[in-house]
């Protein structure tokens, strides 16, 4: 099986470019759908996820194709109504197509999603817009069914700000006859983007990126030519790798305004920060001191998904903080296996309490999760010794080039083959 080989690396130098983002390109490609005519997304990232939701849409009778970092959709074949049952595990963004396909054919079914496994992650939210809008829904153990002969806009109110949900809520608005109002909906950047995309395309949306999302449905579809915005998680990764290990890294392609909490919490450690509209430039010379402790909020909120990195990048802090985790509740797996590495680390309940370890050592860790797994590569890159991270493909669920990318700043580490135990 696939596994990493880490070393402790010197300081970082250099350059990388940031890929468009993860959790904008999965619902934009669920959208694609519900357009006419083909589409073309640009800055499209290389990365399983979003191998799985090409194959989704292919199977479901849509062609499509890869040219460097844009990828062409045609979705005039599809005539599918149902997301294969192992495509639909492979990821948490499969339940992006409910919406998508109940809007475009008023006919959907999944076997219930995948994703990274930091918590319970019931779809009961995105169940209530569905039904809100007229759809009857049925779910079983390991299915959700999804039907409508008619939808009709209406005012639904989230119980809780849902990325996820409410990308499906306007997924499927987009296809109700009248206005949907969707309250409490998630400001998450992503969100923003599937909008743009969709407006690209015809769709009459107000309010993305608030908590107040209005959606005149009803309006037939074209495909368009898009651009993803950057990714802020991988963003938040290659600025935590450079703190981590010292030295200074320009990141290209990206957007500070993206990653302002992660970038705080930077700051406050000790790195030197400079930003273009573009690009990002971070230093770090000498000790990092500890940063406050931070607390994982909806956007814009400190970001569940960079807390992971931002951890990792404290470990050897002068000083000590804390980790609090609001949004899901078993995010903290990766926080069990940096214990082997020698590190001073507390966990009570959702908060996990930090004290700076200036050596640690080299172990053989277990990644589970997306972002846990990143956290473990970063931690290894501080370790004396040489360590071996397996579930690599976690890791490659979401990060397009990161092993490269390391390496050509100096990291040492590479991907190898360990053979299976007889
Ligand atoms: C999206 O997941 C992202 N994934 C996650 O990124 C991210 O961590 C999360 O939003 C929060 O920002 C994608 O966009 C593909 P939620 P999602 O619905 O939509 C509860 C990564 O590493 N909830 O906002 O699944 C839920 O249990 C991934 O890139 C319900 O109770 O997140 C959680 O506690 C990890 N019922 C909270 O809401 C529902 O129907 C937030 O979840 C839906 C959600």
């Amino acid at each position: 099986m696939p596994a990493l080989l880490v070393s402790k690396s010197p300081p970082l130098s250099g350059e990388v470019t940031i890929h468009g983002a993860k959790n904008s390109v999965l619902p934009i490609l669920a959208a694609t759908l519900l357009c006419r005519t083909p589409c073309v997304l640009h800055n499209c990232p290389d990365i399983l996820d979003v191998t799985h939701a090409l194959a989704i849409l292919r199977s479901l009778g849509c062609a499509s194709e890869r040219r460097g970092a844009s990828v062409y959709i045609d979705p005039r074949g599809c005539a599918g109504r149902s997301v294969p049952p192992e495509l639909a595990a492979s990821m948490r963004a499969s339940s992006l197509f409910l919406g998508a396909l109940l809007a475009g054919c008023g006919e959907a079914s999944l076997s219930l999603p995948g994703g990274c496994p930091i918590g319970a992650r019931p779809v009961d939210y995105h169940l209530l817009a569905f039904r809100a809008l007229g759809a009857e829904v049925a779910q079983t153990d390991d299915t959700i069914s999804c039907r409508a002969q008619k939808l009709t806009g209406a005012n639904i109110t989230l119980p809780g700000p849902s990325v996820g949900a409410t990308e499906n809520a306007m997924l499927a608005a987009t296809g109700a006859d009248g206005v949907t109002v969707i309250e409490n909906a998630a400001c998450e950047p992503e969100i923003a983007d599937l909008a743009g995309f969709l407006i690209a395309c015809g769709a009459k949306i107000t309010g993305a990126g608030t908590s107040h999302i209005s959606v005149e449905g009803g309006h037939p579809l074209t495909g368009a030519t898009y651009t993803i915005l950057p990714d802020r998680i991988e963003t938040a990764t290659f600025l935590c790798a450079c703190a981590a290990c010292g030295g200074e890294l320009t990141l290209r392609r990206t957007d500070a305004r993206l990653a302002e909490p992660v970038l705080g919490s930077l700051a406050e450690s000790g790195c030197r920060i400079s930003c273009t509209h573009d690009t990002i430039q971070i230093c770090r010379n000498g000790p990092l001191t500890a940063c406050r402790p931070v607390v994982s909020r909806p956007y814009p909120g400190f970001p569940t998904d960079a807390m992971p990195v931002l951890l990792a990048a404290q470990l050897r802090v002068q000083g000590q903080t804390a980790f609090t985790e609001t949004i899901f509740e078993n995010r903290f797996g990766y926080v069990r296996e940096l214990g082997k590495l020698g590190v001073q680390l507390r966990q009570d309940g959702s908060t996990v309490r930090l004290n700076g370890t200036p050596r640690l050592h080299a172990a053989q860790l277990f990644a589970e999760d997306l972002r846990g797994g990143a956290a473990l590569l970063l931690a290894a890159m501080q370790a004396e010794g040489e360590s071996t991270i397996f579930g690599v493909k976690h890791i490659k669920r979401g990060y397009d080039t990161l092993e490269t990318a390391l390496q050509s700043a100096g990291a040492r580490l590479k991907t190898v083959e360990i053979p299976k135990k007889m």
